[in-house]
């Protein structure tokens, strides 16, 4: 038996999507910059995408700029705001401390060229406190930069509120919501947004291609020049194929949401459940009531995460022992110490993230490798 159970690192291609974006490789492969006729048909297919992805956002479809994914989204959004209003007056970033890298390297290149960062603490649950953003937010700040969800421990951040509080301070608001789909109702007005960021392959679409919604009241530096596609704000040509498959992906994942979070949320419980039952010393990390119901991240005491991990994928289990981009990086999650674990238990962890396919004989099978597994590591563990 093969079980997916990681999610969050990338999903699987939903057939149905494949189907939809075939055409744009094979019969409409314009160029959606050239004049002629299968351009221009390109360029209508493209303004549907960009359609739409804010109907799904309550977005408006001028502010939505493709990208290759929300690596390139956060970089252009982090680095471009501040470099592009940066004043005497005005020369710091806030960013969490449980960022992903993507958000926190631009943070800290930034640094490098003079900038102020400061980082936002989480509480032992996981949660920015609004008190937290009101202590460290001044008339100096350009931008503050929160993720909607985690992707280690799937906690949800109150959005609304954290950029409520940036514009009182006439700074401007970005989440990188990757994580966050379908699991929060997106709406980038109701919550305050200015920019926001997406990846295609982490519901259900394909790999390299995202989205970087922004304000264009605001001045941003762009990232990628060439051409002057997306405006000037993103240039190079359009990746059709990837752009019709995030934004079909993205639709269905909203039209789908209520039976997904359901299913999700009964099979992760029932994970929880079982593992509770069969395995000693085990712990769950980060909050279970401000979290999404796909995500699961449990302390295994006294045995090595990566080691679980590695048989488990040889029993045809793949799991994580944090985010996919920390996977050869055996220091322990930041994400982990940020929240207060005890750092002799920072590489003990495995995140299960569940999704679209799982099923409940998966669950026991999983559990039944995992019980066995830790069982034998324990077994030749120093740590009792
Ligand atoms: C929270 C978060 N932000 C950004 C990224 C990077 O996205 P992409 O793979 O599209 O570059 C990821 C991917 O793991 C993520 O989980």
């Amino acid at each position: 038996m093969k079980v997916y159970l990681d999610n969050a690192a990338t999903t699987r291609v939903d057939s149905r999507i494949l189907a939809k974006i075939k055409p744009y490789f094979t019969e409409k492969y314009g160029n959606a910059s050239s004049i002629h006729a299968l351009g221009q048909e390109a360029f209508l297919a493209l303004e549907g995408a960009k359609n739409l992805v804010a109907k799904a956002i309550n977005g408006d479809s001028v502010n939505v700029i493709f990208t290759s994914g929300a690596t390139e989204a956060n970089n252009f959004i982090i680095k471009g705001v501040a470099r592009a209003n940066r004043t005497e007056k005005k020369n710091k970033i806030i960013v969490s401390a449980i960022e992903h890298p993507c958000v926190l390297e631009s943070a800290r290149e930034l640094i490098k060229e003079g900038f102020k960062v400061e980082y936002l603490p989480v509480n032992r649950e996981g949660i920015i406190e609004p008190e937290a953003l009101r202590r460290l937010i001044d008339s100096s700040t350009i931008l503050v930069s929160v993720m909607a969800v985690n992707n280690e421990i799937g906690t949800i951040q109150d959005i609304t509120t954290l950029a409520k509080i940036t514009h009182e301070h006439d700074a401007y608001f970005h989440t990188d919501a990757v994580q966050a789909v379908p699991y929060l109702k997106l709406d980038v007005k109701k919550m305050g947004l200015d920019f926001l960021s997406l990846s295609g392959h982490k519901f259900y679409g394909p790999k390299g291609v995202g989205v970087a919604y922004i304000n264009r009241q605001v001045k941003i530096k762009p990232l990628i020049i060439g051409g002057g596609q997306e405006d000037g704000y993103r240039s190079g040509t359009y990746n059709l194929p990837g752009i019709m498959g995030l934004a079909y992906a993205l639709e269905l994942a909203y039209q789908e949401r209520s039976a997904y979070l359901k299913k999700v949320k009964s099979l992760r419980d029932y994970l929880w459940q079982k593992i509770k039952k069969e395995i000693p010393n085990v712990a769950v990390n980060g909050s279970l009531k401000d979290r999404t119901p796909a995500n699961l991240n449990v302390m295994f005491h006294s045995v090595e995460g990566e080691a679980i991990l590695m048989d488990l994928s040889f029993k045809g289990v793949y799991v994580s022992t944090g985010s996919a981009c920390s996977a050869t990086d055996l220091r322990g999650s930041y994400v982990l110490q940020a929240i207060g674990l005890n750092k002799n238990f920072l590489n003990s962890n495995i995140r299960f993230s569940l999704g679209r396919y799982n099923t409940r004989s998966e669950i026991d099978y999983t559990v039944k490798c995992l019980a066995d597994s830790i069982k034998r590591l324990r077994s030749f563990s120093p740590i009792k």
